[in-house]
């Protein structure tokens, strides 16, 4: 009889990280941390792999892969850099900026779904980076949750959500940004455009390539091949309902049911504690910190037997807010992009 395999959870010494390196130059899958969310990692040349991945999140085959690597070489061995990808890369590499670029012709095609493009980036994450200088791998990997569901920034988020389809999850601890990479696509340098907003701002990329970006747009792009699927419109979502209001005031909590929740983005001020209250940032702290806590806190809504979560949009148009928005547009969508 066959069983399903249950994940066991890897702390970074220097014996599991050779261990976990060997089963990925052996073909096989490991969750790890990186500094956006915990990814989901495979060989990126090796098809066979790949498509574990794939099978483990139950990702649709039109979704494509990014794949990480370890320098400036290996990412030529995946994609053809051209110049504007030379400068983000010196100037943001390791960090959370994936750049959309023509493949090498070693690439194995379900990692870009059948698209002559590939998506790059070199993680900031120590213990990820070591999984690819150990293994040897450039290495694809979508973030580490059942395909539509909520990200994972902790180790115990990955069990939760794969526990019974994996067998190998490394824990680095929370994962620092929270929110996943800015993607920008650079198939054509002298026309860049943001594919999906994250922590890295349009503006500083336009500042350092010296050229207008085109912003991001919920729908697909008409020069992109085919509908590239963070780009669906339902996604990052929990099972219970979710509304979104522009701006919360504390008296809206007031007006609710006692099983609805609420999620402020800052602490709000309420005159006598309200259990169905939960912030993202306590009052005065930054985006930054809203992001960390975002898809933990959704999370914690989403298993709190809740009937209803209204979440509170993130003010202003900061990288942090564009990305926080985005994710929770997506989270609170009823319905995929055609
Ligand atoms: O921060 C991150 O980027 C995380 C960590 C693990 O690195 N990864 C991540 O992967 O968010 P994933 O699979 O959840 O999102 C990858 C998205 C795809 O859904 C698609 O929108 C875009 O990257 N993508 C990948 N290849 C592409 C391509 N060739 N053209 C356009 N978009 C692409
Ligand atoms: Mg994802």
């Amino acid at each position: 009889m066959r069983t399903s395999p249950a994940a066991r959870i890897y702390r970074p010494t220097p014996r599991n990280l050779a261990l976990l390196a060997n089963v990925l130059a052996g073909g096989g899958i490991v969750a790890a941390p990186t500094e956006t969310v915990y990814g989901l990692a495979a060989d990126a040349r090796n098809a066979k792999a790949c498509r574990a991945v794939f099978r483990a999140k139950g990702r649709p085959a039109n979704d494509p892969l990014i794949v990480h690597v370890n320098s400036l070489d290996q990412a030529g061995e995946v994609a053809s850099i051209n110049d504007a990808a030379r400068l983000l890369a010196k100037a943001f590499w390791p960090g959370p900026l994936t750049l959309v670029l023509p493949k090498q012709p070693g690439v194995p095609s379900i990692v870009t779904s059948g698209l002559d493009s590939v998506a790059i980036r070199m993680p900031a994450h120590p213990l990820f980076r070591e999984l690819i200088e150990r293994s040897g791998c450039p290495l694809a990997a979508p973030s580490a949750n059942p395909f539509g569901y909520i990200s994972p920034t902790t180790a115990a988020h990955v069990r939760d959500g794969l526990g019974q389809r994996i067998r190998y999850i490394l824990d680095g601890g929370p994962a620092e940004i929270g929110v996943e990479s800015t993607i920008i696509d650079l198939r054509n340098p002298s026309k860049p455009a943001i594919l999906r907003p994250g922590s890295i701002s349009r503006e500083v990329l336009e500042q350092v390539l010296g050229r207008k970006v085109a912003a991001y747009t919920r729908k697909a792009p008409a020069h992109t091949a085919a509908p590239a699927p963070g780009m669906l419109e339902r996604h990052y979502s929990p099972r219970t309902p979710l509304n979104l209001v522009a701006k919360l005031a504390p008296g809206f909590l007031r007006k609710l049911a006692n099983n609805e929740a609420v999620l402020f983005v800052h602490q709000p001020k309420l005159s006598q504690p309200a259990p169905n209250a939960f912030w993202l940032a306590n009052h005065g702290d930054e985006l930054i910190t809203a992001a960390h806590n975002l898809f933990h806190q959704l999370r914690i809504l989403d298993s709190g037997g809740w009937k209803q979560i209204h979440a509170e949009l993130a003010p202003g148009t900061s990288a942090l807010a564009l990305a926080i928005n985005d994710r929770l547009s997506r989270a609170a969508a009823k319905r995929a992009l055609a």
